[in-house]
C-alpha cells in the first residue's frame, strides 16, 4: 500500500493532532486490512488517526507511536479486535435506504408468507454488517407486520458485525428518543418502542429483539452458518473493501442465498463484476438466480 511514500515522515502537522509516521500508517492500515478486510484511503487517514488517538487514551498510553510499537509486539494480539473497533465507522438508522424495507414489506414477505401457508416454515434474514442493530431492527419491525401474529412460521433474523463494542449496543437496543421521533410517520408505529431510562430513551419493545440474534462475525473469515437465507443486507460496508475481497464474499452470499432469495447492497455499492447467479431487479437490489 502507498510503496512510493517516504518512510517516517510525519503525517500530522496540527500540533493537537497526534503524529504517526508513514511507515506506522503503513503498518496499521496492513493489520487492519489483514484482520477487516477494511482498506484505510488516504484520503481517511486523518480520520484513522483521530480513532486510534482515542485507543491510545484510553490504553494510558502517551502517543501513537507508542500503540504502535506495542501492536507490533507478540503481546499485542489480543489488541487486534479493539484496533479494528476503534477503525470501523458504524454510521446507519433506522429504515435507512427505505426502498429495501419497502421491497421486503410488499414483494418479499407476503410471498414467503404465503409459499409457508399452512406448514411450519423456517425464513432466515441476515443484516450481515449491522452496526447498533437500527438495520436489524427496522427488519424486525417490517417482518412482524407482514407476518402478524402466526406462530406457524420458524421466522429469524442474523445480525452480525465485526465490532463487539457496537454489537453490545445493537443487543441492548436502547436508542434516544428523538431518534424514532424524526422517523417517518408510518414507520415509526411499527418499530415498538418501550420508554427507558427517562423520557430521553426508548427500547425496542421484547415482541422485536426476540426475532434478531445478535453475534460477531468477521465478513473476511469463515462463516458458521449453512444458510440458506431468504434475503441478506450487506449495506454500507463494501465500499470499505477492495475488488478480490467483495468478490469473494459475494461467492460466499450466493451460495447461501435460497433461489429467488434477495440480496440488498449500500446505495453507492454495485456488484465489483456482474455475478452469473443474481440479477439485479431495482435499485441496488439483486435477486438470486439459478
Ligand atoms: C457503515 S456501517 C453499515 C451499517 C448498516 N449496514 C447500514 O447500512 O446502515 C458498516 C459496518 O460494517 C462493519 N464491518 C466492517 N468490516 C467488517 C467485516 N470485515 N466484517 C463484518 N463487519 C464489518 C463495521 O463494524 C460497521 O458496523
Amino acid at each position: 500500500m502507498r510503496s512510493d511514500l517516504p518512510a517516517a515522515v510525519p503525517l500530522a502537522t496540527p500540533a493537537t493532532e497526534p503524529v504517526l509516521s508513514r511507515d506506522d500508517m503503513r503498518f496499521v492500515a496492513a493489520l487492519v486490512y489483514e484482520h477487516a478486510g477494511i482498506v484505510i484511503r488516504e484520503h481517511k487517514e486523518a480520520m484513522a488517526r483521530g480513532r486510534l488517538a482515542r485507543r491510545v487514551k484510553a490504553l494510558g498510553m502517551t502517543s501513537l507511536a507508542e500503540y504502535c510499537a506495542f501492536l507490533r509486539t507478540p503481546a499485542a494480539a489480543g489488541e487486534i479486535p479493539e484496533l479494528i473497533n476503534a477503525v470501523t465507522t458504524n454510521h446507519t438508522a433506522f429504515f435507512r435506504e427505505r426502498h429495501h424495507f419497502d421491497h421486503l414489506r410488499e414483494a418479499v414477505l407476503p410471498r414467503l408468507v404465503q409459499a409457508h401457508a399452512g406448514r411450519k416454515a423456517r425464513i432466515r434474514i441476515w443484516s450481515s454488517a449491522c452496526s447498533s442493530g437500527e438495520e436489524a431492527y427496522s427488519i424486525a419491525a417490517v417482518s412482524r407486520e407482514a407476518i402478524g401474529p402466526r406462530s406457524d412460521l420458524d421466522f429469524r433474523i442474523l445480525a452480525t458485525d465485526i465490532d463487539t463494542d457496537i454489537l453490545d449496543r445493537a443487543a441492548a437496543g436502547r436508542y434516544p428518543a428523538d431518534l424514532i421521533e424524526r422517523l417517518p410517520a408510518d414507520m415509526r408505529p411499527l418499530l415498538k418502542i418501550d420508554p427507558a431510562s427517562g423520557r430521553s430513551e426508548v427500547r425496542i419493545a421484547e415482541e422485536l429483539r426476540r426475532l434478531i440474534a445478535f453475534k460477531r462475525l468477521n465478513l473476511i473469515e469463515s462463516w458458521p452458518m449453512k444458510g440458506p437465507f431468504d434475503v441478506i443486507f450487506c449495506r454500507n460496508v463494501f465500499i470499505y473493501f477492495d475488488a478480490p475481497t467483495k468478490s469473494a464474499i459475494l461467492d460466499r452470499f450466493v451460495a447461501l442465498l435460497q433461489v429467488g432469495g434477495f440480496l440488498y447492497l449500500g446505495h453507492s455499492e454495485s456488484l465489483p463484476q456482474p455475478h452469473p447467479q443474481l440479477r439485479l431487479i431495482g435499485r441496488t437490489i439483486y435477486e438470486r438466480i439459478p
